[in-house]
């Protein structure tokens, strides 16, 4: 079954051609980044009409890349959730067209779902049962992986994500959006330990976190402690060592309460230098593994829906004709993946 993956969530338009039998035979992404840099962050109505422009030149590119036609997609996947409403219904309006005109199969996909499975699409990849640590701009989650779609949240932020705090301080040291990935660049240059930031939540038990204060912490930092180049990168490097401590402390932590010794990471944030050393250091001790998507199915992308949803076409869901989406969905409230569907 060749499955077309469809992600439209936010900022980046990404179509893919998964092959349930060869694999993932091709995909194409386009980074609205410099559409929203001017303002600082993601404007939605922009992003909407954006991807509308963007998503069928797209196609024909992949389809062009893959030598394949139209004819040969035999099911659709597209993000139906979380995201920006806008932006979601563009996806979800162009997958479900267009599998009514090739009268083919389409399924909605939760984007969580997506970043948790793209590990799969590597070699080795991961078994199950597993710990996955989702860290996105949206969101910060520690869940029990038990099957394909049987998902225990066993941890979750209760302010910001750990995408939205690096790209926030990122924004408060001068850098452009989406910061993240620049505030990690800054940070290389830091000095260690010139500033401390504290682990937040690590002290009681639990597998929540909160990162909030984090940003306020860097902030008033900054205001007390100059703006000099150098000040700034001390300030990133600060910041970074405590997500990242952070975020293997509670890793740890998952993995001791559930004695499970695999552990995926996903997520834009999963490609943090810092924080996959850390982790990959933190289940050596253990004896455990750590298992991550290739760099560019880190971030969104459409490989990472195209394979979701795969897995579910392939298990036989099916929805109806209606363009539904989900701004919020949890991924508690999805169905299991059985072969019998
Ligand atoms: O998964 P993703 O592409 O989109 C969402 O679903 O949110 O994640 C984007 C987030 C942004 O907040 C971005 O700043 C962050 O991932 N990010 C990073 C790095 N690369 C991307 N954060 C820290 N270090 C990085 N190297
Ligand atoms: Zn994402």
């Amino acid at each position: 079954m060749r499955v077309l993956g469809i992600e439209s969530s936010c900022d980046e338009t990404g179509v893919a051609l998964f092959d349930t039998e060869r694999g993932l035979l091709g995909h194409v992404l386009h980074s609205q980044v410099p559409l929203h840099a001017g303002y600082g962050g993601v404007v939605p109505e922009l992003a909407s009409r954006d991807h509308v422009r963007k998503t069928l030149p797209l196609l024909e590119r992949l389809l062009a890349d893959c030598g394949c036609t139209r004819q040969d997609i035999d099911a659709i996947a597209y993000t139906a959730g979380p995201g920006l409403i806008g932006a979601l219904l563009v996806g979800a309006s162009i997958g479900r067209s267009l599998a009514w005109s090739l009268g083919v199969p389409a399924l909605g996909v939760h984007h969580m779902e997506g970043h948790l499975l793209a590990p799969m699409l590597e070699d080795p990849a991961p078994d199950f049962p597993f710990i996955a640590l989702l860290v996105s701009g949206g969101h910060t989650l520690l869940v029990r992986v038990e099957a394909l779609g049987v998902y225990q949240i066993l941890g979750d932020t209760l302010d910001d994500a750990a995408g939205e705090a690096f790209d926030k301080t990122a924004k408060l040291l001068g850098l452009d959006y989406p910061g993240g990935a620049q505030l990690a660049r800054l940070a290389e240059s830091g000095a260690p330990g010139r500033f401390r930031f504290p682990r937040p939540m690590t002290n009681r038990p639990g597998l929540d976190f909160s990162f909030s204060g984090l940003k306020t912490f860097a902030l008033t930092t900054h205001r007390e402690a100059g703006d000099d180049p150098q000040t700034r990168a001390d300030i990133a490097r600060a910041f970074q060592d405590a997500v990242v401590d952070t975020l293997i402390i509670k890793c740890r932590r998952a993995l001791q309460q559930t004695g499970l010794t695999r552990l995926v990471v996903a997520g834009g944030v999963g490609a943090n230098r810092a924080l996959r050393q850390g982790l990959q250091q933190m289940t050596a001790q253990r004896s455990a593994q750590v298992y991550y998507p290739r760099l560019e199915f880190c971030t969104d992308n459409g490989a990472m829906i195209a394979y979701a949803g795969a897995c579910r076409l392939q298990a036989g869901q099916r929805e109806g004709l209606e363009v539904e989406v989900r701004p919020r969905w949890s991924l508690e409230a999805l169905p299991a993946i059985t072969a019998a569907g």
